[in-house]
């Protein structure tokens, strides 16, 4: 089902997509896509331009908690989970809970909330059998958060799958336009991304990968 957990947020960011498109992008791309200090700490070029715990997150936890209505007993796991600041604001509002991180990323990795309690390890969604070791339905919750459309699509079909397989809920965001202009927006401002999908693509590719979980689409307007 289609969910608006995050779009005010992410529209509350500014941003200059025509100042991004230039003759340096594709090495800034290139650079992005390692998913290190650069892209997480560097200029603002590479990625995030530095990225802080800042409590951005704290209103989405508590929407998780009530939709999924988890509690100290849910496992949760969050793929892409970065320098999972949403997990470690799941976990002070739900100490007992268990929480799962795994990303490419050493770097988001190694400088997580020291606070955190959560099983934290590199993953690569591009494994196909990277999730093959958890059993079916094993957690409560999956989230992939702005991760998913940095596959390509043999790998985003394997991962819906899995993410399936795995969760009893789940929740994925994911970049997307409805138009030419927003189109243009994201093919200027996207370093990382791969699969530049309509939500009608996307929702078609949910259907075939039968992923009934929810989704919500981040549009660059
Ligand atoms: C835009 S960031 C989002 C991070 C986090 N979900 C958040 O919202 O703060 C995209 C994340 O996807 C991760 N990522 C990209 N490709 C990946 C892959 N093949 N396997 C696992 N994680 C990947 C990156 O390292 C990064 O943490």
């Amino acid at each position: 089902m289609l969910k608006d957990f995050i779009s005010s947020h992410h529209k509350s960011t500014s941003r200059n997509y025509f100042e991004r498109m230039n003759p340096d992008k594709k090495e800034c791309m290139k650079i992005a896509a390692q998913f290190e200090k650069e892209y997480w700490d560097g200029d603002r070029k590479y990625g995030y331009g530095g990225y802080r715990y800042d409590g951005r997150w704290a209103p989405l936890a508590d929407r998780l908690i009530k939709e999924y209505e988890l509690t100290n007993e849910s496992k949760v796991l969050d793929l892409g989970c970065g320098k999972a600041f949403i997990l470690f604001e799941l976990q002070k509002k739900l100490p007992g809970i268990s929480l799962v991180g795994r990303d490419i990323s050493k770097h988001a990795l190694k400088d997580t909330p020291g606070e955190l309690t959560a099983d934290l390890e590199i993953l690569d969604l591009n494994q196909r059998d990277c999730l093959s070791h958890f059993q079916d339905n094993f957690f409560d919750l999956t989230l992939s958060i702005m991760t998913l459309h940095n596959l390509e699509l043999p790998e985003l079909e394997s991962s819906l799958k899995e993410i399936e397989r795995i969760s009893k809920r789940s929740f994925v965001a994911v970049e997307s336009y409805r138009n030419w202009s927003e189109l243009t927006n994201l093919q200027c401002w996207a370093l990382t991304c791969n699969s530049f999908l309509s939500p009608r693509e996307w929702e078609f590719l949910f259907e075939k990968t039968e992923y009934s979980g929810d989704f919500e689409f981040l549009f660059f307007t």
